[in-house]
């Protein structure tokens, strides 16, 4: 399709006006070139060809928003949410999910193929989520009182309700839209936000103004669960326990189902409570999730892979490429709660998981515990300064490693040492192929990359996991 753009410089305010979108990005945006130049337009999808404002220029690339999409691509459906667009929740849901599949999988092709500069296997086709709505287990929703106005509603000239209860505008702290509907959480999440919110506002109860730091109603966190336990959290910025109380009995009340039913009272600048004592008003102080015949305890603070049916459906294939046979040693590194390495225990001799989060660590023997698994051992500390050699001269040298660390990939100390103790095999569970490629290029001196499997944990989303094992390469073997 031939760009009508004359400019060899597009500036900022510039129009495009035929512009075909040609690709998508890491970030979910779809990805056009004009006189040369990668523009980055949000909310479009391969295929499309549309009228491009330029509302953002860089060194590299241009930032457009699509002012009218002139030809619809094939990959475009109608997006079943009314906050897309706002919301950064479900960015790829104006795509069909076959498609959203496609690009995730081409992702973690082109990622692991251009990045690690290694001979890699044929990627094994992607494993899609059973369920691509009311995924998730557990949401967190913001209270203000000066929600986010669209500007259909500024326009209506109609009075309107200004607070909210609900979601962040990406990357603007202090803006929040007001959700009346989530397609992320099965119910009764939404009921639960919504009778909060209607209560709250009926009471005339203070929402939280994040500016000035005033207001009482700061968030509410909903965690749902497989064994149909479900906790609410309801966190507020000082303590009134008539309001508390007020708050929370009319939850109590109106639902039962709610098996643990806490608070935190948090007068810090910021949301987050792992810092923070969370109270219990009612119920038990934990949730139970089942992962096949494992069970495992959540408490308030603690992390639970998001996607609790797909999570299952990702350590099976961490398990299935680690090909325990059971006299193995094991290390899962960025363990978490343990989930992995307890999911593995039982085929294997022995599991060191190892992880940052001192409550995380706890959570994991418990979880052991729970589940009569005896032969875990867990370890907090930060990777780089915690597995060493002295480590390993402690408590062994890995025959299998399984490691899953966060977006950042391992740090360069922690894979050289990956490298220097030469296991026969190395699963690595990724969030973002780009580092797992940066990581890989490492490993690949020493390993060969033998399976590479993509798993989508996050439907509607760019989002995606990728699970890669790595053998040892016959001429370290037989040094080993
Ligand atoms: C992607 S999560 C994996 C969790 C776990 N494997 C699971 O499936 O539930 C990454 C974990 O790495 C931990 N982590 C991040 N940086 C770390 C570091 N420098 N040292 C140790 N653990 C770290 C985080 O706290 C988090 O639990």
């Amino acid at each position: 399709m031939a760009i009508k753009g004359k400019q060899i410089h597009m500036k900022k305010g510039a129009t495009i006006d035929s512009l075909e979108i040609t690709g998508i990005s890491s970030e979910g945006k779809g990805v056009g070139r004009v006189n040369g130049q990668v523009v980055f337009v949000k909310e479009t999808v391969p295929g499309d060809i549309v009228k491009a404002k330029v509302v953002g220029k860089k060194k590299k690339f241009l930032e457009a928003y699509a002012e009218e999409i002139i030809t619809k691509s094939d990959e475009r459906i109608v997006p079943f949410c009314e906050h897309f667009g706002l919301c950064g929740g479900c960015k790829w849901q104006h795509m069909h999910y076959d498609s959203q599949l496609k690009y995730k999988q081409k992702h973690v092709e082109e990622n692991l193929q251009k990045l690690s500069g290694l001979e890699l296997p044929q990627t094994n086709a992607i494993l899609g989520s059973s369920e691509t709505t009311f995924y998730r287990n557990k949401l967190e929703f913001t209270f203000s009182n000066f929600r986010w106005l669209t500007k259909e509603e500024i326009a209506s000239g109609e009075e309107y309700v200004r607070t909210g209860l609900g979601f962040h505008i990406p990357k603007q702290f202090n803006k929040i839209i007001n959700v009346e509907k989530c397609y992320l959480q099965a119910d009764p999440s939404n009921e639960i936000r919504l009778k909060v919110k209607s209560f709250a506002d009926a009471h005339d109860i203070p929402f939280f103004d994040v500016k000035k730091q005033e207001g009482f109603l700061r968030n509410l966190v909903i965690r749902t669960s497989t064994t149909g336990d479900l906790m609410v959290i309801l966190q507020v910025y000082y303590r009134d326990q008539e309001l508390i109380d007020l708050m929370l009995n009319h939850l109590k009340k109106e639902f039962p189902q709610i098996t643990s039913l806490m608070y935190v009272v948090n007068e810090k600048g910021n949301d987050s409570f792992s810092d923070q004592e969370v109270l219990l008003f009612a119920g038990k102080d934990h949730i139970m999730e089942q992962m096949g015949d494992l069970k495992f305890k959540i408490g308030p603070k603690s992390f639970y892979q998001t996607n609790s049916v797909q999570a299952h459906e990702l350590y099976k294939v961490a398990a299935d490429f680690a090909g325990l046979k059971g006299d193995e040693l094991v290390y899962d590194l960025y363990t978490g709660t343990g989930t992995i390495a307890n999911f593995v225990a039982r085929s294997a001799k022995k599991v060191i998981g190892i992880e940052y989060v001192e409550e995380a660590i706890a959570d994991a023997k418990v979880n052991s515990e729970l589940n009569g698994i005896a032969n875990t051992y867990f370890y907090a500390g930060d990777m780089k300064d915690l597995l060493g050699n002295e480590f390993i001269n402690k408590h062994g040298k890995p025959d299998v490693i399984i490691t899953d660390p966060p977006r950042a990939g391992m740090h360069p100390r922690v894979t050289q040492l990956l490298a220097e103790i030469k296991s026969d095999r190395i699963v690595y569970v990724s969030c973002n192929p780009a580092t797992q490629a940066r990581d890989l290029e490492v490993l690949g001196q020493v390993y060969d990359v033998v399976k590479i499997q993509p798993v989508d944990m996050f439907p509607q989303t760019q989002h995606i996991e990728s699970v890669v094992l790595l053998e040892l390469k016959s001429e370290f073997k037989d040094k080993n």
